[in-house]
């Protein structure tokens, strides 16, 4: 997954804003902070500083787990495309600029966010969108879209908080609500929590889950999945990283208005090649379970080709080609 150039180019010129030594600081904070836990509110940076650090570290991330789960959210949807969207916790916008990439009907954007330097930097990469001031507690209902989305920010609300807020974003949802979540055990809590409180709300589940059952991943282990993105050069950088390309780890749950064809089974885990063989770990809704797909195998083609966060076994498009 590679930004759109005119992202890198914003985030870039965001970046050449802030004195170095100052945005090399705030990066080092944000770092920190995403390596422990808590709310991005306890960090201590200038807001211009704060704001340009996290386009750079973190918006390319989060755009790329943003366009993953909403695309396998549009292939569950399987034709019916939202024409509008609600964001919450916005920050500068990256899970509405993927949704926009991923559902080409889709012309009104509103973005809920409280700081105003997030709200400042989306609204010029995110123009005709409308923007919400304030804090997503402060609401006794969001305004109704067709698809809501709270990207890595149910976790970062208060415990006590967060089924309020889901609730709301469900009774928001016309057609779907994602909720995206580092791919962390604490992440992926949040998320778990979040596929109980919905399916109690009577939501259907489109992804990445085959079943609306409880979920099957055994204490100690999480769900989750991985999106590469390129790094551009001022990211590496600033993390001072070997690597051209990073992995984003997220966890996710997109819940439907109605139901939906799931995946028969889905990819949890990186799929592991040798010579003649191919190991899938995978969740088919009622456990998790390892599957060895051999050479002689009639799969073993499409098991060489498929992917960590796919369905298994392939489904096949209406046009007949195989999606892996
Ligand atoms: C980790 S960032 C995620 C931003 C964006 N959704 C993304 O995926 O890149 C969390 C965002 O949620 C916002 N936020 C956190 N708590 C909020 C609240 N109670 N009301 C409104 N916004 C909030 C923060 O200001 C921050 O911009």
């Amino acid at each position: 997954m590679q930004l759109p150039p005119e992202i890198v180019q914003f985030i870039e010129d965001r970046a050449e804003r802030i004195p170095s030594g100052e945005l090399r600081q705030a990066c080092a904070a944000l770092s920190a902070h995403y390596r422990g836990r808590g709310s991005t509110a306890g960090l201590r940076l200038r807001p211009e500083a704060a704001a340009a650090a996290y386009l750079l570290m973190r918006f390319p991330a989060t755009y790329a787990a943003a366009h993953a789960a909403l695309a396998e959210l549009k292939v569950r949807l399987g034709g019916v495309e939202p024409a509008s969207s609600l964001d919450l916790g916005a920050g500068p916008g990256a899970a509405s600029l993927a949704a926009l990439a991923v559902f080409p009907q889709l012309t009104q954007c509103t973005l809920i966010e409280r700081l105003e330097t997030m709200r400042e930097a989306a609204r010029e990469l995110l123009t005709g969108a409308r923007f919400l001031a304030g804090d997503l507690n402060s609401w006794d209902n969001y305004p109704e879209q067709d698809l809501v989305i709270a990207a890595y920010a149910l976790g970062e609300l208060p415990e006590r908080s967060r089924q309020a807020v889901l609730i709301r974003a469900w009774r928001a949802a016309r057609v779907a609500l994602v909720v995206i979540e580092p791919g962390s055990p604490a992440g992926f809590s949040v998320v778990r929590q979040a596929r109980e409180w919905l399916l109690e709300a009577g939501a259907h589940l489109a992804a990445p889950c085959p079943a609306e059952g409880a979920c099957p991943m055994p204490a100690g282990d999480w769900c989750h999945f991985a999106a590469r993105l390129e790094r551009t050069s001022l990211l590496r950088r600033m993390k001072a990283a070997m690597l051209s390309y990073e992995d984003e780890k997220f966890s996710y749950v997109a819940a439907c208005r109605r139901d939906v064809p799931r995946a028969p089974a889905r990819i949890v885990r990186r799929p592991e090649h040798a010579p003649g063989l191919v190991q899938l770990v995978l969740c088919d809704g009622a456990c998790i379970r390892r599957e060895l797909v051999t050479r002689r195998a009639s799969l073993y083609k499409p098991a060489r080709k498929s992917a960590w966060g796919d369905s298994w076994p392939p489904e096949y498009k209406p046009s007949g080609s195989l999606r892996t």
